[in-house]
């Protein structure tokens, strides 16, 4: 029997195309594995994740609670554990639910379908550059208050942090990485000196006036800028998951024109092929994890992909099941460390899949996509597709 650790190559072609046969196979044997390439012990069932994910007094995302360092950069809402991070998380989330969602969305909605007018009858197109970058870009930005960079540009420094993430696989990424984040805080940085807009930002600005103690202004502004890094580079990877699903299940685009299906269907499409894989803890104290002991200071990952496919969590794990209630998978993460845009994507995943829904012309895919060779974030680099006549 392929030990676990080979049988689980997070950038093999075979993974990368469809992860789901070997992560349930590996659930079945071997639930919770030890991976030499990861140093991780890895977790596929559903319950093992939640238990991880929520316990963060035994499970530390602070590396420094564990004998580590996080440089000054490094330091926001998601290098931070409970109680530190309660303050600077909480001021994230309240100044998120003031924003005005709806018209975030409706905005979003005229975008994918201006996009859509203006690919449809010209032939094949990119999904990720002509529908998912600009759609993410321009969501995440008009949430902030910021006026959006250009997506290309963008697009590239953002692709190089994602693939850094990546870097204890492949150290060679390290550099690059850490390159397009010192641009990227040269960006959130001038979004901090000029004048404010209404948004998200002016508001976490104002809650952290000159008063404020230097390192909440330090946790303020790098969370700022993992709420835009973070929150666009996942929204992008999902779209485009979500578009490859749409296309490769015939009637169910025309289904999610039902309201009610819309909302519960975008959770049912991270759940089937989310973008975030998985995301890392270490143990703070010895501890067992499904009956196998856990040293203090070994590394845990979550595996999302396999959580999320659990027969012991969700029936017809493998099927797309567009009214799946309840649906609380893992594609958001849990616990303190959950997602803060949660709100944010499903209204983008939503404009996107009315909108697509909605117009005149037909999406077909043309041709296979081309899955991006990262093992955190699963993406596609591009995805070819094209918009026909709808045969009445
Ligand atoms: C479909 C799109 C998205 C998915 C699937 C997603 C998924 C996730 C997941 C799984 C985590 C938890 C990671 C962990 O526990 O280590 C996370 C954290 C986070 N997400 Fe998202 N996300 C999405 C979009 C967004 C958007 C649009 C924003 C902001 C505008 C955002 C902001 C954040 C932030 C700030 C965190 C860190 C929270 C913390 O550590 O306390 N995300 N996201």
């Amino acid at each position: 029997m392929t030990p676990a650790t080979d049988a689980y190559d997070p950038l093999a072609e075979d993974i990368l195309r469809d992860p789901y046969p070997v992560l349930a196979e590996l659930r079945r044997r071997e639930p919770v594995f030890w991976h030499t390439g990861m140093e991780s012990w890895a977790l596929t069932r559903y319950a093992d994740s939640v238990q991880v994910l929520r316990d963060h007094a035994a499970f530390a995302r602070n590396p420094r609670r564990t004998g580590g360092t996080v440089p000054e950069p490094s330091l926001s809402v998601q290098t931070l554990d409970p109680p530190q991070q309660n303050r600077v998380r909480s001021l994230f989330m309240t100044a998120l639910r003031a924003q005005d969602l709806h018209a975030i969305e409706y905005r979003a909605r005229l975008l994918v379908r201006e996009r859509l007018d203006s690919l449809a009858g010209t032939g094949a197109f990119d999904v990720v550059a002509k529908i998912a970058v600009p759609l993410s870009v321009a969501v995440v930005a008009d949430l902030l208050g910021v006026e959006p960079p250009p997506y290309e540009e963008y697009a590239a420094v953002s692709d190089a942090i994602m693939r850094s993430m990546d870097g204890g696989l492949d150290p060679a990424l390290v550099e690059p990485g850490r390159l397009a984040r010192h641009r990227l805080s040269d960006l959130v940085d001038s979004w901090f000196t000029a004048s404010p807009r209404p948004g998200l930002l002016a508001q976490v600005r104002q809650s952290t006036g000159p008063d404020a103690d230097a390192s909440a202004r330090l946790y303020v502004k790098n969370s700022a800028r993992v709420m835009f890094q973070g929150g666009y580079s996942t929204m992008a990877a999902a779209v485009g998951n979500a578009v490859h699903t749409l296309l490769t299940h015939p009637g169910a685009l025309e289904q999610m024109q039902d309201p009610a299906l819309l909302a519960t269907g975008v959770d049912e499409l991270v759940r089937f092929d989310g973008p975030v894989q998985g995301t890392t803890r270490t143990a703070v104290r010895a501890c067992r994890i499904g009956g196998i002991g856990i040293e203090a200071g070994q590394k845990v990952v979550t595996l999302f992909a396999a959580a999320n496919r659990d027969p012991a969590a969700f029936p017809s794990p493998d099927d797309l099941v567009l009214d799946r209630s309840p649906n609380r998978h893992l594609g958001y993460g849990w616990g303190p460390h959950s997602c803060i845009g949660t709100t944010v994507a499903q209204a983008g995943l939503r404009a996107l899949v009315a909108a697509l829904a909605e117009h005149p012309a037909r999406l077909e895919a043309a041709g296979d996509g081309v899955r991006r060779r990262t093992a955190t974030m699963r993406a596609f680099d591009t995805l070819p597709a094209v918009l026909l006549p709808r045969h009445r």
